[in-house]
């Protein structure tokens, strides 16, 4: 059994390999670049965790790894400019320091490149994977549209937001277990069990993303610390804040839509902690890691062999970046 640590360093080395030939420069540097510039890459490594929880890591684990790595790295590139974020892994963004339609082809080479990988893979266990792959995929745009929708929408509750953000990220770490685990030989029930546990995992991973987007220190956190609340996104804090607010902290609020970015993203920190949202993302996390700490007991191996998996689940859900 390997640790988070152990199977990431194994995973970046490997990774450094060449993705992309070299011509044209300016369609594939900005790839390098993005890769570049680091980001804790728990996909991949929830997809060897998944594999290597049901016996050996399978030599092929290494090539799905690289494939969602690379997947996740187009939408995070896309996903950049549909939030018109400036800043990721404390780095100018692809299209900040490339232009949005060198961005959008960036990430789509990625994806291409991302599927070559899945091919590589042992033919018998391509079609089942492929499968679930490109469920997910598919999901992850329906998440992505959802977010987009919302920031439009007045009011949106708590289940609408956590089936939005099961959707955007939580399937993508399901898929990565449940496909490490299809190549490890597991079973159904073992397969519905680690998805699930990766479902719930993704939620609480979410609801901390949302978190540090507002709270987050700028200095570990790589992104724009307020990002969220100027482009208007429904995130659980917004959405508590509305259940609970004062007539005078909604007025303040109304008054905020029309103020300059700094005072809207001040003003909104300050109701946001005054309305105590700090327990309400410990309350969400701890509910959701419950449900997938649960799922995990279900699966039918040894109990030391879930260890590693325990480990980088009470990272993600406590990490600052
Ligand atoms: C960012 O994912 C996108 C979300 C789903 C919140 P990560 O926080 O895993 O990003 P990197 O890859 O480590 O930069
Ligand atoms: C992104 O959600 C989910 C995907 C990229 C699919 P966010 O928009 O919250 O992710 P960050 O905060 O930009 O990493
Ligand atoms: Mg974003
Ligand atoms: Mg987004
Ligand atoms: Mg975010």
């Amino acid at each position: 059994m390997h640790s988070f640590e152990a199977l990431s360093a194994e995973f970046t080395a490997r990774f450094q390999a060449q993705h992309f030939p070299s011509h044209p420069a300016t369609l594939y540097e900005p790839a390098n670049y993005f890769l570049g510039i680091g980001g804790k890459r728990i996909r991949p490594v929830l997809c060897l965790m998944g594999n290597e929880l049901f016996g050996d890591i399978d030599p092929d684990a290494w090539h799905l790894a690289a494939s969602i790595e690379l997947f996740h790295n187009f939408t995070l590139i896309h996903d950049d400019i549909m939030d018109k974020a400036p800043l990721r892994r404390g780095k100018p963004t692809v299209h900040e320091k490339y232009g949005a339609s060198t961005a959008l082809l960036t990430g789509d080479v990625m994806m291409v490149v991302a599927y070559d990988y899945l091919s590589k893979i042992q033919a018998q266990h391509i079609r089942p994977i492929m499968h679930i792959y490109n469920q997910t995929a598919r999901e992850v745009c329906e998440g992505q549209q959802l977010d987009m929708d919302f920031e439009r929408m007045e009011r949106v509750g708590l289940k609408e937001y956590q089936r939005m953000i099961g959707l955007k990220t939580s399937v993508l770490l399901a898929a990565s277990l449940r496909i490490g685990a299809i190549l490890g030989g597991a079973g159904l029930g073992n397969q519905q069990h680690i998805y699930e546990f990766g479902k719930n995992l993704g939620l609480a991973f979410q609801v901390q993303d949302d978190y540090l987007d507002a709270f987050g220190d700028p200095e570990k956190f790589g992104k724009q610390v307020g990002g969220d609340i100027v482009a208007g996104k429904k995130t659980f804090l917004l959405i508590k804040t509305l259940e609970v607010a004062t007539d005078a902290q909604r007025r303040e609020m109304i008054r905020l839509t029309n103020a300059d970015a700094a005072t809207k993203v001040e003003g909104m920190l300050q109701i946001f902690e005054d309305c105590g949202v700090d327990a309400w993302a410990r309350e969400l996390k701890e509910q959701y890691m419950e449900a997938a700490h649960q799922q995990l007991e279900d699966i039918a191996v040894l109990d030391r062999r879930k260890e590693p998996l325990r480990q980088l689940a009470a990272f993600l859900v406590q990490r600052e970046y």
